[in-house]
């Protein structure tokens, strides 16, 4: 009994069912359904679109370290060999021997064009050669994670930083030959070149196997979150516009189907209870719920035509 009642309640509430104008229930039933859907929707969305740009930053991040190192490979195997003998002798030390010289140089190269500004690409050391390359704190603690761990292949995660949010990777960098020790155990066995370009206090003591930096890119979110806001505001536009389109095709659909015919047989009826002997209801011929109403219509127009008609012949006797 409570549930019959409450039923009633929302109906009237939600849909004004019987209160107004069929066009104005349907308006509001519309609209209470599009607008749960558009919220429901544009909550999934922002989830998918969350998603994809977390991928995308993701791949970007994996892209750009795949070719640093890529570069470094590339210094190590086919540059190295041609220019460390050039460093043996007595003159300039060449830092285009040095994978690590050649990364960062080569990413200097890619900073240099607009889109590239945020983006940052370090290897940083806790005790470095180059003191540019000298390990900030969150870059130490990032090392010190690696060198407790030594199974630890990849850190990565999101920051806040001056420039904006970032993504980063970071990769551990390790004393993987012996070949690196001629220039990073002792300034005796470093070429003297390279001592006379950077100095023999810093860069010295690594060795074999130890983890000594971080090879550490870190790639902007703001652009593509940025991007992502405005497909879920295209995405809320268009379906506002699916909705306006659906309310108006309704709107004129519930007119010719229902609200005309309607219209016409309670006109008909009016005239009907004055004189049934002219009115026909054309519309019991159709098939459907209006053809049904229309035919009983039909049916108390001749119960009222004969009634009157009783009443007529009574009178005239
Ligand atoms: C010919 C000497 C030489 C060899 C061999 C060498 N390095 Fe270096 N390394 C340097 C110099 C010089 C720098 C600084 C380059 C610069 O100015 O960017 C450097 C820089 C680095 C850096 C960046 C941090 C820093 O110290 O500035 C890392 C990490 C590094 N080397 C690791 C290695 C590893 C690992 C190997 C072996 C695979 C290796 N190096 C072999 C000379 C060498």
């Amino acid at each position: 009994m409570s549930f019959q009642a409450t039923g009633v309640n929302m109906r009237n509430v939600l849909f004004g069912a019987g209160q107004r104008p069929l066009r104005r229930q349907l308006a509001i039933t519309l609209s209470i359904i599009f607008g749960i859907s558009i919220l429901v929707s544009m909550l999934l969305f922002n989830l998918l679109f969350g998603v994809q740009a977390r991928n995308l930053i993701d791949q970007r991040s994996q892209f750009f370290m795949d070719a640093m190192l890529a570069v470094r490979s590339y210094t190590s195997k086919s540059v190295n060999p041609i220019i460390a003998p050039l460093n043996e002798g007595p003159g300039v030390f060449r830092p285009e021997a040095v994978p690590s010289y050649s990364a960062q140089t080569v990413f200097a190269g890619l900073k240099a064009k607009p889109e590239y500004q945020n983006y940052s690409y370090r290897e940083a050391a806790l005790n470095p050669t180059n003191l540019r390359d000298k390990a900030d704190s969150f870059e130490t603690s990032i090392i010190n994670q690696f060198r407790d761990d030594s199974s630890l292949k990849v850190v990565s995660g999101d920051r806040s930083t001056p420039l904006g949010s970032v993504h980063f990777v970071a990769r551990p960098i390790k004393v993987g030959k012996e070949s690196c020790l001629t220039c990073h155990s002792t300034p005796e066995r470093a070429p003297a070149s390279q001592l006379r370009a950077y100095g023999d206090t810093s860069g010295f003591g690594w060795s074999l196997n130890e983890i000594v930096g971080t090879q550490i890119v870190t790639v902007p979110q703001q652009a593509v979150l940025e991007a992502k806001d405005r497909s879920l505001a295209a995405t809320a536009v268009l379906l506002a516009v699916i909705f306006v389109v659906v309310a108006v095709i309704t709107n004129l659909v519930l007119g010719q189907l229902i609200l005309r015919p309607m219209r016409k047989i309670s006109l008909k009826a009016d005239e009907a209870s004055v004189t049934p002997a002219t009115v026909t209801f054309e519309e019991r011929n159709r098939s459907d719920e209006i053809g049904r109403l229309a035919k009983s219509f039909e049916r108390m127009k001749q119960s009222l035509a004969i009634s009157m008609q009783m009443l007529k012949d009574r009178q005239g006797r």
